[in-house]
């Protein structure tokens, strides 16, 4: 695949204190002076722990992100961050639509509401989709995946649509241990692509950004890496071992021909 960057994005979700944030911080930016042409290295620490690390990071060669966002500018919300705010703290992106907090109730106007603040605030937004392990089995995940992106990106313009980037999380794989195979998460990855060139345009599908996540790690990194419609991966557990979250960026800048 000539030319394409891949995005290696560590979630940390719910880990993580302040200091021990710092701490994995300090590690990653030491293991990670540079990092290999064609990859970009991104990650996503609690809200509380960002600023921490973004002082951290600040050498290193690595963007940081929130795994959240509210659409409002500011006002009465209690417990939510602007998009604004995010990025006064050091944020170029943003995580929307992550299937556990669809499971706290987010849902798919909250995520088109999310990806659209994001858009207009000029943070990157990483909308996420996947099904459930009941509807791969009931041969239905094209529908649902194709569903949650047209509602979640409702009303995104033509020029704003390449600032998206997608995740595509089978939600039977995430902190399961049980990957999607490379096959399965091409298939799904290469629908996406499809699902997006529908609504805009070839060029547009062939430039937006798509990830896969769900127990990506060291060992598997390189060949879902390797498939041709998956730009990156939104890795969990594996994101909070500097080790592996490093082998897995090291796999991204393997040749795959
Ligand atoms: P795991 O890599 O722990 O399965 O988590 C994936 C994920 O949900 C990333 O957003």
């Amino acid at each position: 695949m000539p030319n394409r960057t891949l995005l290696i994005a560590g979630n940390w979700k719910m880990n993580n204190d302040v200091a021990e944030a710092a701490k994995l911080a300090d590690e990653l930016a030491q293991a990670l002076p540079e990092v290999p042409a064609g990859v970009e290295v991104l990650v996503c620490p609690p809200t509380i722990d960002i600023t921490t690390v973004h002082d951290r990071i600040q050498a290193a060669p690595i963007a940081l992100g929130a795994q959240n966002v509210y659409w409002e500018a500011k006002g009465a919300f209690t417990g939510e961050s602007s998009c604004d705010m995010l990025k006064s703290a050091g944020c170029t992106y943003c995580i929307i639509g992550h299937s556990e907090r669809r499971a706290m109730g987010e849902t798919d106007a909250d995520v088109n509401a999310k990806v659209l603040a994001a858009l207009e605030a000029g943070l990157v937004p990483i909308m996420c989709c996947g099904e459930t392990l009941e509807q791969r089995e009931a041969g239905i995940t094209d529908e649902w995946i194709a569903m949650q992106i047209k509602l979640g990106l409702n009303g995104v313009s033509e020029e704003k649509i390449r600032r998206v980037i997608i995740a595509y999380e089978p939600i039977w794989a995430i902190g399961t241990g049980r990957t999607a195979t490379p096959d399965q998460a091409q298939e799904v990855c290469e629908n996406i692509r499809a699902v997006v060139r529908k609504l805009y345009s070839s060029k547009n599908a062939r430039a937006i950004s798509i990830l896969y996540g769900g127990s990506m790690n060291d060992k598997n990194a390189f060949e879902l890496l390797a498939q041709p419609d998956i730009d990156g991966g939104l890795i969990g557990g594996a994101s909070l071992v500097p080790e592996k979250f490093v082998e897995i960026i090291n796999a991204a800048n393997q040749p795959t021909a």
